[in-house]
């Protein structure tokens, strides 16, 4: 199938805004939102959070849908060859290559993190997950139980000379995902989400429920109550060795911190949005469908997610307890907070299958960029190109599993390309759009069948705001984090075959986009 005729469209419009929304509420919004509030400052995170979200967030996911549908309805599906249309210059293409990478290698650990999802539930299911009859040894089992779960005792995928049960769990979620994907864009990824992203809100709807009228479960501890723990993570908090919370906003890494959440949650800057609205039609509307995708994401985000994990953690286990990073609050301590909950067998199966339905509609997004690049790079047809992206993903998720001992290989993945590539890929975007491009002709090009104007102010944010803030924000951060990561480098081992697999992955990617060149080159009008 060649780029100029895959004809593949979304089949309607709340299909395009449910994948969409799929693709954005995820891990982050259930696991990571949580613990960067808590660490952050409480609710003087939301202060930079929301600054975020206005001037990044919300102007990038713009620009991202109108390039991927004007590129779209000329042919073009995969970052490269949207570039390249939009730049007017070849060389751009190679820069796409970044916007096929991060789903790619993001990929390669999200579905790993998503079997664990699934083989918990599957445990709350079966009535096989046990901490134990002391309570006060549940913290310890839960950890236990996580370690022996994902396989992170050791390196390998065997023990005990059998292939470890966590690499069966992958291997069906792997299936399911290239499953949906093959059967395409509206037969596949619309049709799940139409039926996954429902039952995922009820889910999560029924948890939270349950979670705002616990009450105050122990009266041991009458100051464990649901609202003290909302309490608890709202409130703004000062961060250490402060005690005026106004000093959290002039803190660089609450700033960091919550721009990154912006861009994770969202999945803004990942090269997936540009795909998705690529398969848009010409006067489909842009402007309004991204607004309500993102604020669909925010709700999901800071009404489902801010409210559940932490203030249960609290009301069960106090303050102390309710602290912890993404894997520790949703695998370590929320298995604790089910033992206590009256009914937590069947909460705790409703969490677990909730988060897998909010993974699978994240990771299906991070493959369809691919395939979209693959068919129209080579000249392949779906077959080729799930058979190519699946041998490829399959490499780095099982490099992922093997060095799974203190999910190092995971943690590198997640840095250089789920952190470090995500900010250069939106600050290219945001130069791509407002300084290439030209905002009047984006802006116009937005409006095209649009539901809503553009605000005003947009195209000054975009072209002024949103690039300076990017770059002091990353300045900052690489002044804070890269250092740490760099130094982990150079005593080779883990990190350092990560970063070989990462870049082993791009330069097959750059190749792939050469030979692709000949082909754009010679099926579409000079660019
Ligand atoms: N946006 C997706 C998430 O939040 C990747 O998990």
């Amino acid at each position: 199938m060649s780029a100029a005729n895959n004809t593949e469209h979304w089949a309607s419009r709340i299909g395009v805004i449910l994948a969409v929304s799929g693709s954005a509420v995820g891990l982050g919004n259930f696991l990571r939102f949580p613990g960067q509030v808590a660490q952050n400052g409480g609710g003087a995170f939301m202060i930079p959070y929301f600054i975020a979200f206005l001037l990044l967030g919300i102007p990038i996911c713009w620009a991202e849908w109108t390039m991927g549908r004007y590129a779209g309805s000329r042919g073009y599906h995969s970052a490269p060859g949207v570039f390249g249309l939009v730049s007017g210059r070849p060389a751009w293409r190679y820069i796409g290559v970044i916007g096929v990478l991060i789903p790619i290698v993001i990929y390669m650990y999200y579905v790993v993190i998503e079997s664990w999802c699934l083989s918990y539930a599957f445990s709350y299911l079966s009535g096989s997950i046990s901490l134990g009859a002391d309570p006060s040894a549940y913290g310890t089992e839960s950890g236990k139980f996580f370690t022996a779960t994902v396989g992170a005792a050791e390196n390998g995928l065997a023990s005990h000379g059998r292939v470890h049960a966590s690499v069966w769990w992958w291997a069906a979620v792997f299936v399911i995902n290239f499953f949906l994907i093959y059967h395409g864009v509206a037969k596949g990824i619309e049709t799940f989400c139409k039926f996954a992203m429902p039952v995922m809100s009820l889910c999560a709807i029924i948890v939270l429920v349950r979670v705002l009228t616990l009450g105050t479960p122990n009266p041991e501890f009458p100051e464990r109550t649901v609202l003290n723990g909302l309490g608890f993570m709202w409130n703004p908090k000062p961060p250490k060795g402060s005690d005026d919370w106004m000093a959290a906003l002039t803190n660089a890494d609450v700033w960091l911190a919550a721009t990154g959440q912006i861009f994770f949650s969202l999945s803004v800057g990942f090269g997936i949005i540009i795909n998705y609205a690529s398969y848009l039609r010409k006067d489909d509307d842009v402007v309004l469908s991204g607004l309500t995708a993102s604020s669909t994401n925010e709700f999901f985000e800071v009404c489902l997610g801010g409210l559940i994990t932490i203030p249960a953690a609290f009301v069960f286990l106090g303050a102390s307890g309710a602290i912890g990073g993404t894997f520790g609050l949703g695998f370590n301590t929320l298995p604790v907070v089910f033992m206590y909950m009256p009914g937590g067998e069947f909460f705790g199966f409703l969490w677990f299958f909730m988060l897998f339905l909010a993974a699978i509609t994240s990771s299906l997004s991070m493959l369809q960029p691919a395939i979209a690049f693959l068919e129209e790079a080579l000249g392949v047809g779906r077959k080729t190109s799930v058979l190519f992206l699946g041998l490829l993903t399959m490499f780095g998720s099982l490099f992922v599993m093997y060095y799974s001992e203190g999910l190092v290989a995971l943690d590198t993945m997640d840095f250089w390309v789920g952190t470090f590539l995500i900010f250069i890929l939106a600050t290219l975007q945001v130069i791509l759009f407002a300084w290439v491009f030209g905002t009047d002709k984006g802006v116009r090009e937005a409006h095209e069948g649009a539901q809503m104007r553009l605000p005003r102010v947009f195209p000054f944010v975009i072209k002024y705001i949103s690039p300076i803030y990017l770059l002091t924000i990353f300045v900052f951060w690489c002044r804070e984090k890269l250092p740490d990561y760099i130094q982990t480098l150079t005593g080779g081992g883990v990190a350092l075959y990560t970063v070989g697999v990462i870049g082993a992955t791009f330069a097959l990617l750059v190749v792939v986009t050469a030979r692709g060149g000949n082909r754009w080159r010679a099926e579409h009008e000079p660019i």
